[in-house]
């Protein structure tokens, strides 16, 4: 590392891991009980576990995030943190967030302020309250990071991408916190969030991070590589506005977005291609490539596979005529899965690998653990995704269209979840490698500063 306050980061992607680790052992409780096997239904009913798993998803990544940008602004703005006690304040800040949102999915201890218990708005379920900590939090952390650029020496690209990224969206938290009488609106402006966010706003927290890594891990100019980086972003406007039309086609608007959201949504792949283009070609191009080939495994994997997940696996159900079968079932939770995997939850981990050699002074990578990790992880990840979509595609044809009773196909499906749990153990194999890399790192320590 160059600068002391950088070491903030670890504690961030510390906090990271340990909230997947709990959001796994969230999707093992899901898969079982979808086996039949919900022994712990009356502790853990799925509607808790669900939303536990996708809000611990949320908040591990937005923590690796958080991580990244104390790592990568001043980094590229060449000085300190404007306060390393203020990042402390925000990283407890955040872990506070967590633990009550958990504790009162589970025990609904707010009911004695009158508060919702699950606001049944998937992905946005903490009460509306609890909204203004996250705020407060997020506006803490982008005060910090703005800051620090004002004093900085330089203002580069990437930084501006990935902190305005950031701001944006910090801003688009905001439409999902008003409160509407009417399921449609209310809906509506879900979507702002939900779709803003991942289909959006995070693809520049995305690009941000790719750029950084990729002028790290190949050597090729900084010119080149965020000459690329202006493609991503005017694709993912392009496209990603006017794509949220996708989530709009049955939902009681106006008819118009289904021409709409069918057309743009179409189109959204493209920055996701543009991506895996991208960290390809600079990878071959790159004629100084740095020796952390982990971190290189990961960055190359998170460009495709989010290609994959996100891109493929998002147009296979984002025409009205097929999204009209597809709503909300398994093929839902098929694209989810893949798509959060290799856009978000990898790059992170991409990282994460780059940064812990250069906080520690370890140089632990490029081991057969750090290679197993990231291939079981993912071959867990894509048989999981293929149970999935396998279920799905039976869901579908079973309850839409020979209209057997919902119950009765949920019974049916109890056999993929077999499957699903298999995929899911491999997946866990590969993440505890990760993780006890993470942990043989060690703590980051000042004799890694380079001089
Ligand atoms: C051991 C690993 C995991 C298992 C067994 C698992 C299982 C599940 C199950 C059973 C559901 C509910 C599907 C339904 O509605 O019936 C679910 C939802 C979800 N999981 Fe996982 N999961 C795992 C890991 C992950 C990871 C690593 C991610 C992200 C990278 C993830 C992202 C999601 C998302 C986004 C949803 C909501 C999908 C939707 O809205 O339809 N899961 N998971
Ligand atoms: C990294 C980017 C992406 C992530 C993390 C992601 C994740 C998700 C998740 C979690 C859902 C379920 C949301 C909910 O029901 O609340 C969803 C829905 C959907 N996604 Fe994506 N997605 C991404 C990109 C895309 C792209 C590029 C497309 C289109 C090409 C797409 C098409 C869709 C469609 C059509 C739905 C609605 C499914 C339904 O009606 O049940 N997604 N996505
Ligand atoms: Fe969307």
């Amino acid at each position: 590392m160059k600068y002391k306050s950088q070491k903030v980061a670890y504690w961030f992607f510390a906090l990271s891991m340990l909230l997947l680790v709990l959001q796994i052992t969230y999707g093992f409780i899901m898969g079982f009980a979808r086996m039949g096997m919900d022994g712990l239904h009356e502790w853990i009913p799925f509607n808790t576990a669900r939303s536990t798993h996708i809000n611990l998803l949320v908040v591990w990544l937005l923590s690796g995030f958080m991580g990244a940008a104390y790592y990568i602004i001043p980094e590229e703005s060449e000085t300190e943190l404007w306060s390393t006690k203020w990042a402390y304040v925000q990283l407890i800040s955040l872990a506070l967030v967590g633990v009550i949102t958990i504790i009162g999915f589970h025990y609904n201890f707010w009911a004695v302020f009158g508060w919702e218990a699950i606001e049944g708005r998937k992905f946005l379920e903490i009460p509306r309250q609890l909204d203004w900590l996250v705020a407060g939090n997020v506006i803490l952390f982008l005060v910090i990071l703005l800051m620090t650029m004002i004093k900085g020496k330089k203002t580069t690209t990437t930084s501006l991408v990935l902190f305005g990224g950031l701001v944006a969206a910090a801003l688009l938290y905001l439409p999902g916190m008003i409160t509407f009488d009417s399921q449609v609106y209310d809906s509506f402006f879900r979507w702002w969030v939900v779709h803003l966010w991942v289909e959006g706003v995070w693809e520049l927290i995305m690009g941000g991070m790719l750029a950084f890594l990729l002028i790290k891990l190949t050597g090729v100019d900084r010119e080149v590589i965020e000459k690329w980086l202006y493609v991503v972003v005017g694709l993912t406007f392009l496209s990603g506005i006017l794509g949220t039309g996708h989530h709009y086609y049955y939902i009681g608007v106006n008819n118009i977005w289904l021409i709409v959201g069918g057309i743009f949504s179409a189109l959204e792949p493209l920055a996701f291609l543009a991506m895996a283009l991208w960290a390809v070609n600079m990878y071959r191009k790159g004629e100084k490539k740095h020796p952390n080939k982990t971190a290189i495994l990961w960055t190359l994997g998170s460009a495709i596979v989010s290609f994959l997940g996100a891109g493929v696996l998002g147009l296979a159900h984002t025409l009205p005529q097929t999204n009209l079968y597809t709503h909300g079932t398994l093929v839902t939770a098929m694209h989810g899965h893949l798509a959060f995997w290799g856009a978000y939850a990898m790059i992170v981990m991409a990282m994460i690998m780059y940064v812990l050699p250069n906080l520690t002074g370890r140089k632990l990578y490029d081991t057969g653990r750090s290679r197993a990790a990231f291939w079981l992880a993912n071959l867990g990840m894509f048989s999981m995704t293929t149970a999935f979509g396998v279920a799905g595609v039976a869901q579908v044809y079973m309850e839409r269209i020979m209209k057997v009773d919902f119950g009765q196909v949920q019974n049916q499906l109890q056999v993929h979840f077999l499957v699903l749990i298999i995929g899911a153990t491999i997946f866990t194999i590969g993440i505890t490698l990760y993780i006890i890399d993470f942990l043989k790192y060690g703590l980051p320590n000042d004799e890694a500063l380079e001089s």
